[in-house]
């Protein structure tokens, strides 16, 4: 048998495909919750199918296993501080205030994205660290504008870049990404929706 692969490298190299930005929600028993999220993928034309790889540690899984059902919203470029916000771990709720939203079909529709998908959950199967949500698409909404673009998502406790340790472990998620060719760090202990700017020689 192979020997097992180093999970930064592997990290790493999956890191280097660039992806358009998601924010997933869901209703939980609470109210609504959301997160930023790239592992996602159109599966299936007829019927409808989306794919959502949900960590296992994702609050939002939590709340689509409450409610069944979950929407997928393309986000613009123009929305780079909404991606911000909901890759935190900020508390569910504050995640939204003062955000333009509404429940719609069962979910917490968000204005100003390119697209919506509202789905009804089909199957939830393990995958390792993640759960694979297929959901079947249900009602959509669309606006025009450009797509937000990222690459070198990397989600760990403590993060280096280029041998330089950027943020040490809280045992919550950080989350690095790059748009636009500036980096970003998603802080749990930033601000509401802060995005913190990690200098990148
Ligand atoms: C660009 C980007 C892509 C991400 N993709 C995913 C993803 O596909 N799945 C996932 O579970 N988390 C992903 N994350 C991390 C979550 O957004 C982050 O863990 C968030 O805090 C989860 O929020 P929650 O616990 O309120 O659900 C991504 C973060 C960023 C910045």
């Amino acid at each position: 048998m192979a020997a097992p692969l180093d999970p930064a490298a592997f990290r790493d190299a999956c890191s280097r495909f660039a992806t358009g930005v998601c924010v997933v929600t869901a209703r939980g028993p609470d109210g609504p919750s959301g997160m930023t999220a790239n592992a996602v993928s159109s599966l299936s034309l007829v019927p409808p199918l989306m794919v959502v790889c949900f960590a296992l540690t994702a609050r939002t899984l939590a709340a689509v296993r409450h409610s069944g059902r979950f929407a997928v919203h393309f986000l613009s470029h123009e929305q780079e501080d909404v991606a911000g916000r909901f890759a935190s771990k900020l508390p569910e709720a504050e995640k939204f205030d003062g955000l333009d939203w509404e429940e719609r079909d069962g979910v917490p529709a968000l204005a100003g994205c390119l697209a919506g998908i509202a789905c009804e959950v089909r199957d939830l199967l393990p995958g390792g660290d993640h759960v694979i949500g297929v959901g079947e698409a249900t009602s959509l909404w669309r606006e025009d504008g450009e797509p937000l673009v990222a690459e070198y998502v990397v989600t760990q406790p403590g993060i280096e870049l280029d041998g330089r340790r950027l943020a040490t472990g809280t045992g919550a998620d950080l989350v690095l990404w790059e748009t636009h060719g500036a980096v970003r760090l998603a802080d749990p202990r930033a601000g509401a929706g802060d995005l913190v700017t990690a200098d990148c020689d």
